[in-house]
């Protein structure tokens, strides 16, 4: 892995230079049904519109990566086509503390919604792993509103999913990535999106590379290795603070 693509890559898909590391996006994939994967968040800044994918795991709480974190976030539930979106909801982000645009690990973050979600057939969560390492299905979709085209700053309006088959994630991330080879996938603008398997998210897509014989990967944040820190960080704020409050006792006494 060479240091520049390091230094211009690593900052992840939406800084990656097209061309460089970016492959083909969805291209190869298939438009959704419209409002099939109603679990699916798209997430956009006020300001700079820059934007991103994610996925409503509670009524409160939106899951994406970390490097999507932006000053003025807005989420918006139940989207199909971009051009028509319902009235967006302030967050309060929570990204992963030990997440740096350095390092590739830990690229997650929670967003808590300022209004929590009504949940109906266009509306919902999806379930996320139950244990660490439990047994992941190899073929797994992932979905966004990211770029069609390797050549051409190309996002879709539309919904976009691809099924992508995992590989052994040795020479690809780190010990908690997962990993996706081959020519379709995600692409700029398709970070923070969901990685699904059988039914339950197991990634969140974090960015990608090429391989040493030139094949495009794409790596994400493996989810079930952080399930201590989703469970703390998704208790409500008054149990956060008793427990605070009471290990400090506890040490005291
Ligand atoms: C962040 O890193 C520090 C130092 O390595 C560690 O003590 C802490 O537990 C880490 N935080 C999380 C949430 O993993
Ligand atoms: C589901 O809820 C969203 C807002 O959370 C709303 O925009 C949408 O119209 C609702 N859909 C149905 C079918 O009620
Ligand atoms: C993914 O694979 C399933 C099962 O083979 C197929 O039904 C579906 O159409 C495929 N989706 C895409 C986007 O190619």
């Amino acid at each position: 892995m060479s240091i520049l693509w390091y230094i211009t890559c690593l900052l992840l898909l939406h800084f990656c230079t097209p061309g460089f590391s970016m492959h083909d996006g969805i291209v190869d994939g298939k438009v959704s049904v419209p409002h099939s994967r109603p679990y699916m968040v798209y997430i956009r800044d006020k300001l700079t519109k820059i934007s991103c994918g994610g996925f409503l795991v509670k009524e409160d709480y939106v899951m994406t990566a970390a490097h999507c974190k932006h000053n003025h976030l807005m989420v918006y539930l139940g989207v199909d086509n971009t051009n028509i979106l319902p009235d967006g909801i302030e967050v309060k982000p929570i990204p992963h503390e030990n997440f740096t645009m350095k390092r590739p690990d830990h690229d997650i973050m929670l967003l808590k919604l300022k209004s929590p979600a009504t949940l109906n057939e266009t509306v919902n969560t999806i379930t996320l792993p139950k244990t660490e390492n439990e047994e992941i299905s190899k073929h797994c979709m992932v979905m966004g509103w990211g770029w069609q085209d390797y050549n051409n700053m190309s996002p879709s309006n539309v919904l976009k999913e691809a099924n992508v088959t995992l590989i052994d994630s040795e020479n690809c991330g780190t010990a908690d990535t997962l990993c996706t080879e081959g020519s379709t996938g995600p692409a700029q603008g398709d970070s923070g999106g969901p990685l699904v398997c059988g039914g339950v998210v197991q990634g969140i897509v974090s960015f990608n590379k090429n391989s040493i014989n030139g094949d495009k990967l794409a790596v994400y944040t493996h989810i079930s290795h952080y399930l201590p820190w989703i469970k703390d960080n998704m208790k409500p704020l008054q149990q956060r603070q008793y427990e605070t409050w009471k290990g400090k006792l506890d040490k005291i006494m």
